[in-house]
């Protein structure tokens, strides 16, 4: 497993260029979830400095906070509830470039100003979880970190049980 994450001074597409394989490496070097997830907070915070970055874990009818980056959280968001369960709903990464116009945002810290949603997929394709990435700025997400996140979280398929 790597030891040491390597952080690309350059555009945003060279950090998440270099990211990509490292990620890749911390999924594929370990079989616990919870683990896997930890390091993949770490290395998405450290890389990218924003105000929190984590996962929520779908638990019967709610996303239940899991391993993060950044200031205290809410700790369980209902089904269809915010950016995080309507990205859930959907089945489908948000990008939300102003959360005090996103209808229903819940604020877990005051500073977030936009947030980027991303569904993590089990092996059977259901939404087993989401990675969470809020800004302290407006418009910190596009098209490119929506692509580039998928890529990075799509192995982790892997690690979620099968579904019953
Ligand atoms: N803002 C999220 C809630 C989670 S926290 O910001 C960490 C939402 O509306 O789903």
């Amino acid at each position: 497993m790597a030891e040491n994450l390597i952080i690309e001074a350059g555009s945003k597409e060279e950090k998440y260029q270099a990211l990509l394989p490292q990620a890749h490496a911390l999924i594929a070097g370990e079989t616990d979830l919870i683990a896997a997830l930890a390091n993949l907070s770490s290395a998405l915070a450290m890389t990218f400095n924003w105000l929190w970055t984590g996962f929520y874990l779908v638990k019967g009818e709610q996303l239940v906070l899991g391993p993060f980056q950044g200031p205290i959280a809410c700790t369980r968001i209902p089904h269809g509830r915010g950016v995080c369960g309507s990205a859930w709903a959907q089945n489908q990464t948000l990008l939300v470039t102003d959360v005090d116009a996103f209808p229903g945002h819940i604020a877990c810290s005051s500073s977030a100003r936009s947030e980027v949603v991303v569904p993590i997929r089990d092996a059977g394709g259901k939404v087993a979880a989401v990675l969470d990435i809020d800004s302290a700025d407006l418009a910190s997400f596009d098209q490119i970190d929506a692509d580039y996140l998928e890529r990075i979280v799509a192995p982790l398929a892997a690690l979620f049980a099968p579904a019953a």
